[in-house]
């Protein structure tokens, strides 16, 4: 019998006037709504017949029923076809309610089957079991699981899983699950099986397999307690060679969590698999991590050292969510920030570590800001912990990710990292195999530290950026801090209530530069505070929110010459690097604003900053780097980004002819870093040199295009190919080509590097990008259905802000078209690219209703994506 499922219930809701009611809005899920499972899982066994063109899934449940109540056994299912349904042996007739399978069971326990057929080569979403290069592999999170068979698709629902694989040993030779091998096995006509076996109870987002032609990067971890842990990293045999950093990272993972957190791993094996088409990043399957293989493989030939830190951090993401995400999980999707911001913030912990933490704090921060202000300032802003969505997809967010790493870091701040760390234990400890909240995260902290955190928890419910005004008072020798706090509205929350916000503060001498007393953490939770210093005996400067304590924006009144003061000298390099950022934005914004465009103080600090024998290279190149154009768009009121790129052009060819020697300077001594060396140091040079190189081309092009080619063609690390490809290409003209040509031809055969060639293209500034964007999308080598090429594609022609915002609106209209056509394969990848369209409100007024316009033409679309649907009609709102 055939019975494909439908899609989840569509409720029929007009949704806006004005709008050919073509769309039908999908229903929100509600927090509030939370009920917990009518039967519980305990035990699954499956059995696939692996095949591409069509596999089949038999699936074993025993169910147990979950309190007293009489309602059915509800399985969620999606593009499956149903061969049949047997309960405790005997065959019932299938019946299906708002597109659930609906099993009657009359006792307290039953044995359900079902068995069904699924097509791995059909599946362009991504989700479910699909086949990526000629490997079969799973991607459940959050809801793919009922893309490959019946099940109460929920993270509350915990079972013990056995799988049985069998496929064509010569297509497929290696067969891997969760969990331990336990037996395998020739099959019938060229077959072969394998039996895995997870001991662990897992919710079924955690479920893995891979089926393929894969070699494997070996090696072993020793615990603290002295189990042997067999690592392997499978990839196609030609990427064996690089597959080392991820090795090295996942050995330093293991080893930091046992060291940093107490966390030791608890199977005999953990593997990582690397494959090409994915969604986002990676996946934390127990015992079996998928990869996206651009957080896989790497080397200094054809990764960029941005590109090698994010492997690490990655790796390591993924493997600290055996503790934060699968031995303690999710009750439900609205908690999602419970895993992801407790492992972001682990994995930057870790990242602090293993390199250097001032730079890895900018970098964060300077994610944040690109990624998540924006969210928390527009028509998709929402609380690390949402109160309902439609497309829960929609909700790996930066918000949930990275706002939710900032709230957890403000509650070790709060409790200090060693009542923190007691905190992690309890919670570890008291909820080990369950599936929980973020309110049970908070109680553990506060259980353990004592310390209640009662109304830090509006951090988890009210969203928006808060404001801190800050002004320093100084009288008779005393010192007083005044501050204030205003969260802005954001949808569905127009009053909020003050929050916790602990600021890291020191005051720094006017006249001796240093530090006036030593630094405090100033607990900001009324809407208004005076904080009084005692004793200042000179006039001092504010040195605020240090270390990036707390995600809010500061609004500081400033004495003349205070920011430059700061920026020259602030003992806390965070601090002194955010002064810096302050002075330019100032002048940037004064001159977007209308006034002239002053220069002088912006080229005497990166001047200093340059010939500063103190600072290391990596700091260097952080700080002389202007705020991007999104970060100046999103402090404007209705911006002209053609005005803010011209004046932030102009900024830098101040810079570049102001500072021409000691940038050359600079970029020469660069140069001499050890291409084999992935020491700080070594990668703050390259970075430095980038950061030069890039300089002294908007000084003079003519001579930026010289050193670029020469650059270029001496490169021996992807981080100085890649810093000289992107000037010469924003240079334009026939180095340009040449050098994207012989780029093309010399990694023609590397998706990852080929992946950059499409980026650079598309993130050149300006309005004739977008000619380039098409023509490209036309070349051999572009695919929609590969999503890191969509992305390199669209992702960041979107993101460069001059090329986007064509005055014509031709740069939304492309947007839009893309977004449309790569819905209809991939919703997921798809939803992705529609915020920049939802920024309209930061835009003047011609192009936000070109954005609009764009926005409505997407909802047009017949049979549009709930994913993209959310997102694009929230965002007109
Ligand atoms: N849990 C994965 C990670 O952060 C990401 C899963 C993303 N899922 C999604 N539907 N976008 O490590
Ligand atoms: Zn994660």
């Amino acid at each position: 019998s055939l019975a494909s499922a439908p899609d989840t219930a569509l409720v029929m809701l007009d949704i806006r006037p004005g709008l050919e009611a073509a769309a039908a809005a999908p229903a929100a899920i509600r927090r509030e709504d939370y009920r917990a499972p009518d039967w519980l899982v305990p035990e699954v066994a499956l059995s696939f017949e692996l095949d591409p063109a069509r596999t089949i899934v038999k699936a074993r449940l025993s169910v147990t029923r979950n309190g007293e109540h009489d309602r059915p056994l509800r399985l969620d299912g999606e593009e499956l076809e149903l061969l049949g349904v047997r309960v405790d042996g005997a065959a019932v007739e299938p019946r299906f309610e708002d597109g659930r399978l609906v099993v009657d069971l009359a006792g307290p326990a039953a044995v359900v089957e079902t068995e069904v057929a699924i097509l791995p080569d059909k599946n362009s979403q991504l989700m479910g079991l699909y086949a990526s290069g000629g490997i079969l592999c799973t991607q459940c999170e959050a809801e793919g699981f009922r893309r490959i068979t019946f099940f109460p698709d929920r993270p509350d629902v915990l079972s013990r899983y056995t799988v049985r694989l069998s496929a064509d040993q010569h297509a497929f030779p290696i067969l891997l699950a969760n969990g331990n091998p336990v037996d395998s096995g020739i099959g019938p006509g060229g077959s072969h099986w394998a039996l895995w076996e997870d001991p662990f109870p897992k919710p079924c987002y955690l479920f893995a397999i891979v089926a393929g032609d894969l070699a494997c990067n070996q090696d072993s971890f020793r615990t603290a307690s002295g189990r042997t842990v067999d690592l392997g990293i499978w990839v196609r045999e030609a990427d064996l060679p690089k597959t080392q950093l991820a090795m090295q990272a996942l050995k330093d993972a293991f080893a930091w969590d046992e060291r940093v957190y107490g966390r030791e791993y608890d199977l005999d094996r953990f593997n990582i698999v690397a494959v090409s088409d994915f969604n986002f990043g990676a996946m934390e399957n127990k015992g079996l991590n998928i990869f996206n293989t651009r957080y896989v493989l790497a080397d200094p030939e054809t990764a960029t050292d941005a590109d090698i830190d994010a492997v690490a951090a990655v790796v390591a993401h993924e493997y600290f969510h055996n503790w934060s995400g699968n031995r303690v999980t999710c009750r439900d999707w609205f908690q999602l920030s419970l895993k992801e911001g407790l492992t972001v913030f682990r994995d930057q912990g870790f990242s602090e570590d293993m390199g250097s933490e001032a730079v890895q704090r900018i970098d964060q921060v300077r994610t944040l800001r690109a990624a998540q202000f924006p969210e928390d300032a527009g028509p998709l802003a929402h609380p690390i912990r949402p109160d309902s969505y439609m497309e829960i997809a929609n909700f790996y967010t930066a918000t949930v990710y990275n706002k939710g790493a900032e709230v957890i870091r403000m509650m070790r701040t709060i409790l200090g990292p060693e009542r923190y760390r007691k905190g992690t234990d309890l919670y570890f400890e008291r909820h080990d195999g369950q599936a929980v909240t973020c309110e049970d995260f908070v109680r553990a902290m506060e259980d353990a530290s004592g310390v209640d955190l009662g109304q830090f928890r509006r951090w988890y419910s009210q969203a928006g950026t808060p404001k801190v005004h800050a002004r320093l008072e100084q009288k008779d020798g005393k010192a007083a801090l005044h501050l204030r706090q205003d969260v802005p509205p954001t949808p569905g929350q127009e009053a909020k209530k003050p929050m916790v916000i602990p600021l890291r503060v020191a005051l720094i001498g006017a006249d001796s530069g240093r530090e006036l007393g030593p630094e405090r953490t100033v607990l900001l939770t009324s809407a208004e505070q005076v904080e009084p210093f005692a004793e200042v005996g000179e006039p001092a400067f504010l040195s605020i929110n240090r270390g990036f304590s707390a995600p809010v924006v500061i609004e500081a009144e400033r004495r003349p010459g205070e920011i430059e003061a700061l920026a020259a000298s602030d003992p806390d390099s965070f601090a002194r690097y955010e002064a810096g950022q302050e002075l330019m934005a100032r002048d940037l914004l004064a001159a977007i604003r209308g006034a002239d465009l002053r220069t002088d103080a912006v080229v005497a600090a990166v001047g200093a900053t340059l010939r500063s024998n103190q600072l290391d290279p990596a700091f260097k190149a952080d700080a002389i780097a202007l705020p991007a154009e999104s970060q100046l768009i999103e402090k404007l009121n209705r911006a002209d980004p053609g005005r803010v790129h011209d004046v932030r052009e102009a900024m830098r060819r101040a810079i570049g002819q102001g500072l021409s020697d000691d940038l050359s300077r600079a970029h020469m001594a660069a140069g001499g870093a050890d291409p084999a060396s992935l020491s700080g140091e070594a990668k703050g040079q390259r970075r430095l040199r980038g950061a030069t190189l890039a300089l002294l081309g908007a000084g003079d092009p003519k001579v930026g295009e010289a050193l670029a080619s020469r650059q270029y063609a001496g490169a021996r690390t992807m981080t100085e190919r890649q810093s000289a490809l992107m000037t010469l290409a924003m240079l334009g003209g026939d180095k340009a080509e040449e050098a994207l040509g012989d780029f093309y031809a010399r990694f023609e055969d590397d998706a990852l590097v080929i992946d950059k060639w499409f980026a650079v293209q598309a993130s050149v500034p300006g309005e004739a990008t977008l000619e380039k964007v098409e023509a490209l999308m036309r070349h051999p080598a572009f695919t929609m259905t590969n999503p890191n090429r969509l992305r390199a594609l669209a992702g960041n022609f979107a993101s460069t802000p001059s090329a986007f915002h064509r005055a014509d609106g031709a740069g939304y209209d492309w947007l839009a078209e893309t977004i449309v056509a790569a819905d209809k394969l991939n919703p997921q990848t798809a939803a992705r690219f529609v915020a920049p369209l939802g920024r309209w409100r930061r835009i003047e007024e011609g192009r936000a209703a070109k954005m609009r316009a764009a926005l409505e033409r997407i909802l047009r679309e017949p049979g549009l994506s709930k994913d993209v649907f959310e997102l694009a009609s929230k965002s007109l709102g």
